[in-house]
């Protein structure tokens, strides 16, 4: 039942193998007491400095398309205010049909549902396949989750070894998934250039060839939520983050000024989320913002994460013509590449850590 993480350490440059349950298997044992490693310390429980009566905004993605100018000028409005006070919004009438989530959602179940040794047929090895990511060492404190990481697109890139061939339907799915969101993300991208009164192809043409990852995310029931996180803090290292998750039960919370706000689904939206690659390329302006996942007692949870990336080569930094006397220039330019090893070098660790190289202190 353990699974192993293999994390690469820069400072040695050597990779350094973990062993981590898979936490699916140790839900199902019905434990008395839970094992040390998921128990956090008070401060970073879950129920602490929750704001429940606040929701993230919600961005109507058909007003974008209508002929009203008033119309569009307002969700445009509204959606540049959620990417620079909020990090994240919902997007409703995004235009992917309600049967390919709802069928993403199937193949991720029925996945999670195969014997542990079909799924182990996948394990992780890098930042690949089924396990965990981020174990930087022998006793950090676990989250209560296993999840699945794939690169997706471009399809010269995946790794089909990784790829279940169970459901059967299960490469296909993903297959036309990945291109809905390609799609999508290239929509949001270029929404949130103009907003920034840039030429709409501006952040995409920054961003040089995207890279796009998926993590499918299962939180398994927890007998004591209180004790535990689904998912660290953190902020999400890419562009934008488009999230798939369960209707009907809460799971994933954002920080906004210092408190814990919960996402409330919305049956059929997106959650969508800037990255720190964006809040970069925006001088920040947009900003990437830390999140979590926390579990429930009596049911278990999805989400399917799809992260869009610019590719390793890619020189990052703000684009010149958001800089001027009174937005001065706020992170150091870098290749997308150290930046990915700066931040696999670590578990996760909220924002400031894996951003905080790249700051220009004023
Ligand atoms: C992620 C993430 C949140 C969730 O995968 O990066 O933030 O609710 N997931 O699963
Ligand atoms: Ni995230």
């Amino acid at each position: 039942m353990f699974n192993s993480a293999i994390v690469f350490d820069p400072s040695t440059g050597t990779s350094k193998k973990f062993s981590v349950p898979i936490v699916q298997e140790l839900a199902s044992q019905n434990l008395q007491k839970l094992p040390q490693r998921y128990i956090r310390s008070e401060k970073e429980r879950p129920n602490t400095f929750l704001l429940p009566h606040l929701d993230i905004p919600v961005i109507d993605m058909d007003m974008f398309l209508t002929d009203s100018d008033l119309c569009r000028q307002k969700e445009s409005e509204k959606l540049g205010t959620a990417c620079q006070q909020w990090g994240f919004f919902q997007a409703v009438n995004h235009g992917i049909p309600l049967s390919l989530l709802e069928r993403m959602k199937g193949i991720v179940r029925e996945f999670i549902q195969l014997p542990l040794e079909e799924k182990l047929k996948y394990k992780i090895q890098e930042i690949e396949g089924y396990g965990q990511t981020f174990v930087a060492s022998d006793d950090q404190i676990l989250d209560w989750a296993d999840a699945m990481s794939l690169t997706t697109l471009p399809p010269e890139n995946r790794k089909m070894e990784f790829w279940p061939t169970k459901p059967s339907d299960f490469r296909e799915t993903v297959d036309q998934y990945a291109l809905e969101i390609q799609k999508f993300g290239e929509t949001v991208l270029c929404l949130l250039s103009e907003n920034a009164g840039l030429k709409s192809d501006h952040f995409i043409n920054m961003c040089g060839k995207l890279i796009q990852n998926m993590r499918l995310n299962y939180y398994p029931p927890c007998p004591r939520p209180d004790l535990v996180l689904g998912l660290s803090p953190h902020s999400d290292s890419g562009c934008l983050t488009v999230l798939l998750q369960d209707d009907g039960i809460v799971g994933l919370q954002i920080r906004k000024d210092g408190e814990w706000i919960p996402v409330q689904p919305i049956p059929g939206a997106l959650v969508i989320n800037i990255g720190d690659m964006l809040e970069v390329i925006s001088n920040g302006i947009y900003k990437s913002i830390e999140h979590r996942a926390v579990t429930n007692m009596d049911r278990d949870r999805i989400s399917i994460a799809m992260f869009c990336n610019p590719s390793g080569e890619t020189k990052v930094g703000p684009a010149p013509e958001l800089i001027d006397e009174l937005h001065p220039c706020q992170y150091r330019t870098f290749t997308r590449a150290d930046y990915v090893q700066n931040l696999f070098s670590g578990k996760l660790e909220g924002k400031k850590k894996k951003i905080e190289f790249a700051e220009i202190k004023s």
